[in-house]
């Protein structure tokens, strides 16, 4: 009873994808208990190419939002087949790993969501960077919090607590489900960045995009904060890394250079 007018059609027909504005792909499989988001590469990466070469004729001028798995390497391989421009290629990730990072915050302190601004960086796996000294709550910086809370060394603690539960999050509920991965939250952070891109908001959302020397990264899909805009990928917002989160950042990285060397 939500009450929205909507044209629903299921196919298996890319025919059906002509002209699109935009292209959400979720195709692939989800992870098992114990497997990593990089184990699903080879079989994901056939079914990518499938998908993009069905984009690629059908819907040459759509801004595209990739969810598959591993994230970072199924955008590149869908950038490369469909060979469309660095910015109308994107990853959905950092919606989704922010989100549950401001979660967890605001369960922790006890505020709304809506009130906590977290920031997630780097690739969407296990080496993922939340970013503790940009995540405010009402534009409170989160340790001043926690510290007025629990004391500065238990506040470290909980931190650390919430930033690993963060990076392990996906593989939590996968580990629930047992057959899946999680599927509405995915959802509706692609829908966050659709709708800013279908109404050009501008909003800035932590994306996987093509980082050409930004944040020390060259030729490379990573996630960043980045405004959507009707121009897809419009521009990518650079943040002061102290030493700390920047060995974060390159370790992430690496991890994924790896990953995406071994497409073939
Ligand atoms: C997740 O993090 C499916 O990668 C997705 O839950």
């Amino acid at each position: 009873m939500d009450g929205f007018d909507v044209c629903l059609k299921g196919t298996n027909d890319y025919k059906d994808i002509a002209g699109s504005d935009i292209v959400i792909v979720t195709a692939g499989l989800p992870r098992k208990p114990g497997m990593s988001r990089d184990d699903l590469i080879a079989t994901n990466s056939k079914i990518m190419t499938a998908v993009a070469e069905g984009i690629k004729a059908n819907a040459p001028n759509a801004f595209v939002i990739v969810i598959s798995n591993p994230l970072d390497a199924m955008v590149t391989l869908c950038q490369r087949i469909t060979g469309f421009p660095h910015h109308r290629v994107v990853g959905q990730a950092g919606v989704l790993d922010s989100a549950r990072f401001a979660a967890f915050i605001a369960w922790e302190l006890g505020v709304s969501v809506r009130d906590v601004t977290a920031v997630t960086l780097g690739g969407h796996g296990d080496d993922m960077v939340p970013l503790v000294r940009y995540t405010s709550v009402c534009g409170v910086p989160v340790m001043e919090l926690l510290e007025q809370k629990y004391g500065a060394a238990k506040a470290a603690e909980v931190m650390a607590a919430m930033v690993k539960r963060t990076r392990g999050a996906g593989g939590e509920v996968v580990a629930l489900l047992k057959t899946g991965s999680a599927f509405y939250s995915p959802a509706s952070s692609a829908i966050a960045m659709a709708e800013s891109f279908l109404k050009d908001s501008k909003r800035v959302l932590p994306t996987c995009v093509y980082l050409n020397g930004e944040f020390g990264v060259k030729g490379l899909y990573v996630g960043v904060p980045v405004v959507i805009g009707a121009g897809g990928a419009e521009k990518i917002l650079q943040l002061k890394l102290n030493a700390e989160e920047q060995a974060m950042m390159d370790k992430s990285v690496a991890a994924v250079r790896d990953l995406v060397a071994t497409l073939k």
